[in-house]
């Protein structure tokens, strides 16, 4: 089983890998996973030196340990495979199945950040394994068959989809998806899924456009048609395409800036309000991501996207500076009830509460005033009730899908009294 690696970065600006630092994860006689990270000693002598995270992990030549997530520090976790990407890796495994270093290891090089993984302790040359044409039927048909658990065809182009869908898979999330190049750069590819309750893809991609009108910077975006089906393309955000290659963001999740767990039990660390603090300290322009992290808070109570969790929130750091990611994975969900629904995050002194009293009870430490809050929600209510159909239908969301999430917007439960909501 490997037990160490070698941790890369493209540092700001620059598009090949230098080494930053070794990493190991070994097990105490109790079987609890540690994990140690050190910065190589001539990486800390560049002046151009950035830390991988300038919370947990500083430019310093001390040994950093941690017993959480498993003794992966949560930088690392951000760069490692999610459900999805795990679940090709597993495929390709055998047994006794990968563990948390494999998954590192085996995975491609265009996982979300700007960190790269090896055993050599100089990074390998950087690969430019992307293909140009975009067989997106391909990929599609290849999900299909991972979803359904069947046998792949025995042929050269199920082989080539397959290395394809398998270079794809270091981005997070659970929804199938593959990274793919174009002339404009590199894309996240969502594909919709045979059990979706409606088109995902078109419905994510009207809901991220729902979201710049309603002044939400979202990340850019665009529908790809296969036969009869569809596909969003999610420009990615944290690559910058130069002449000579592909320059990285470094990147951190909330999960990460919150530095909570996955799981359930870590659950009172979920929170916009203890994130919106992590922010303030982190983002190089505190007075324009606090409110703009306001606004997606309201915006997700608006939708009901109730999948707002923190691996769908991020900063990014393109140069030293960190900020706020573009907006993305906005989705509405359909919760049965039309009383109380609740954001994945609390979002103010009624916990997770999409309610419009319980989003202005802490504004002020998203650095928006009292009176400017309830504008803001005021207009963003009003923006969504009238052009959330238009945005859907306009996007190609069909009537029937309409229908289906309309009861998603501007719930009832989101004006109710509280002292009415408290009783049902
Ligand atoms: N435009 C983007 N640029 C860079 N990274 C992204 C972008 N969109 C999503 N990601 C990263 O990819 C992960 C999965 O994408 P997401 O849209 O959340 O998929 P899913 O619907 O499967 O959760 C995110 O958690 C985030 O880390
Ligand atoms: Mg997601």
């Amino acid at each position: 089983m490997t037990s160490e690696c070698f941790v890369y970065i493209a540092l700001p600006g620059e598009t090949e890998f230098v080494t930053a630092g070794r990493y190991r994860r070994d097990f105490d006689r109790h079987g609890v996973a540690i994990g140690r990270f050190v910065y190589g000693k001539s990486y800390l002598a560049r002046n151009d030196a950035v830390p991988l995270d300038p919370a947990e992990l500083k430019l310093s030549s001390r040994t950093y340990e941690t017993r959480l997530l498993n003794g992966v520090f949560g930088v690392l976790r951000d760069a490692s495979p999610d459900y999805w990407g795990r679940r090709v890796i597993e495929r390709h495994f055998g047994s006794p199945g990968p563990d948390e270093l494999d998954y590192l290891l085996y995975s491609p090089d265009d996982r979300a950040g700007a960190l790269g993984f090896g055993t050599g302790a100089e990074p390998p040359a950087a690969k430019r394994k992307f293909n140009r044409t975009i067989d997106l039927q391909k990929l599609q048909d290849f999900a299909d068959a991972i979803i359904a658990g069947k046998e792949l065809p025995d042929e050269a182009d199920a082989q080539q989809a397959q290395e394809l869908m398998l270079e794809g898979t270091s981005m997070g999330g659970a929804r199938p998806k593959a990274v793919v190049e174009d002339d404009d750069g590199l894309w996240i590819a969502k594909f919709n899924r045979p059990d979706d309750k409606w088109n995902h893809a078109k419905v994510e991609r009207a809901m991220l456009v729902l979201a710049q009108t309603c002044g939400i910077h979202a990340a850019e975006s665009r529908l790809a048609t296969i036969g009869d089906r569809d596909a969003l393309l999610v420009k990615r955000f944290d690559r910058h395409k130069i002449d000579k290659g592909y320059q990285r963001a470094r990147m951190l999740s909330a999960l990460t800036l919150l530095r909570a767990e996955d799981a359930h039990t870590d659950r009172e660390k979920w929170s916009y309000v203890l994130l919106v603090e992590e922010l303030r300290r982190i983002s190089a322009q505190p007075k324009v991501d606090a409110p703009e992290l306001f606004k997606r808070m309201c915006f997700n109570a608006l939708i009901s996207n109730t999948d707002d969790h923190p691996r769908n929130h991020a900063v990014i750091a393109m140069d030293k500076n960190w900020r706020l990611s573009p907006a993305y994975d906005l989705t509405p969900s359909m919760p049965v009830s039309i009383e109380r629904r609740d954001l994945a995050l609390a979002c103010g002194d009624m916990g997770r509460y999409a309610h419009a009293d319980n989003l202005l009870s802490q504004s002020a430490r998203f650095l928006v005033p009292t009176d400017e809050a309830k504008q803001v929600i005021d207009k963003m209510e009003q923006t969504i009730k009238n052009q959330w159909y238009e945005t859907a239908r306009r996007e190609g969301v069909s009537e029937k899908d309409c229908e289906t999430i309309g009861g998603a917007f501007a719930y009832e439960g989101f004006r109710l009294a509280v002292e009415e909501a408290k009783a049902s």
